[in-house]
């Protein structure tokens, strides 16, 4: 039964790779909206990636959010992880601090047994602020390593939600309807089409920086169908974690 059931899951991942366009799919039992052990799964299965890819000397970036925080906790000491740092993609995005992209970095690096380094910005940075904010020596090295990322790991959230998290004013939250966003990742909000609708400022990885990357997106959950659907109409990931739940809901979209 339990071959039957892996067997299954693995065809799902199969279709759901074509549909995306994304190189590989992973695609955990269960639904991570009602069921927490799911985001656990998606923790060993990112270790599981991880272990194949990484290499002495390589930086990894972590996003924020709940998924990455438990993917985070599933991390254990492993030979691959010697001489490699963790570092947070992007600064401050208006979350709290247990699921904020340097806090969950450090408890990487933690249970890895690896090297981590912060990234201290503040948020909603003005124009001007910010110009002058990347310029400082400290700030601009540590934007040198996220730059130079061999790996970087990230969250998709649906759109209403995370402005509503992040404590969005309601002219914003209106904006974004407005905009028909669906989703969002580092930061940014995309419509159904996969189009950029909207962007908050802060500092670090940008989207048009993951180029030569190795992306791996963590996801799922029922409610994130359409929201995972639209940011890989941005842009595939090389690997998507994902579970049952999500993965059956965007292939009855398609
Ligand atoms: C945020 C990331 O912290 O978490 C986003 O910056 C992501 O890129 C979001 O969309 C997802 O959050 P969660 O809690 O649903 O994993």
């Amino acid at each position: 039964e339990m071959m039957v059931e892996l067997l299954g899951l693995r065809k799902l991942g199969d279709d759901l790779a074509q549909t995306l366009g994304v190189s590989r799919v992973i695609v955990v039992a269960g639904d991570s909206d009602t069921e927490d052990w799911v985001k656990h799964s998606f923790g060993k299965a990112c270790v599981n990636e991880l272990k194949s890819i990484v290499k002495a000397g390589d930086v990894l970036a972590v996003m924020g959010g709940t998924t990455l925080a438990a993917v985070a906790r599933m991390m254990s000491r492993d030979d691959v992880f010697a001489g490699t740092t963790f570092v947070p993609a992007r600064g401050g995005l208006g979350e709290k601090v247990e699921i904020q992209a340097s806090t969950i970095s450090a408890e990487c690096a933690r249970r890895t047994g690896a090297a981590y380094r912060l990234l201290h910005v503040p948020e909603h940075l003005s124009a001007e602020a910010h110009e002058s904010l990347v310029l400082e020596p400290s700030v601009r090295d540590i934007l040198q390593l996220i730059t130079s990322a061999a790996v970087v790991m990230h969250g998709i959230g649906d759109a209403t939600h995370m402005a509503q998290r992040r404590g969005s004013l309601d002219i914003f939250t209106n904006e974004l309807s407005r905009k028909q966003a669906i989703a969002e990742a580092f930061g940014y909000f995309f419509n159904a089409e996969g189009q950029i609708v909207h962007k908050q400022r802060t500092i670090g990885l940008q989207l048009d920086e993951l180029q030569g990357k190795h992306v791996i997106s963590i996801a799922g959950g029922q409610s994130k169908a359409a929201a995972i659907l639209a940011y890989m109409k941005h842009r595939p990931s090389d690997v998507l974690i994902t579970d049952e739940a999500a993965a059956k809901a965007i292939l009855d979209r398609v």
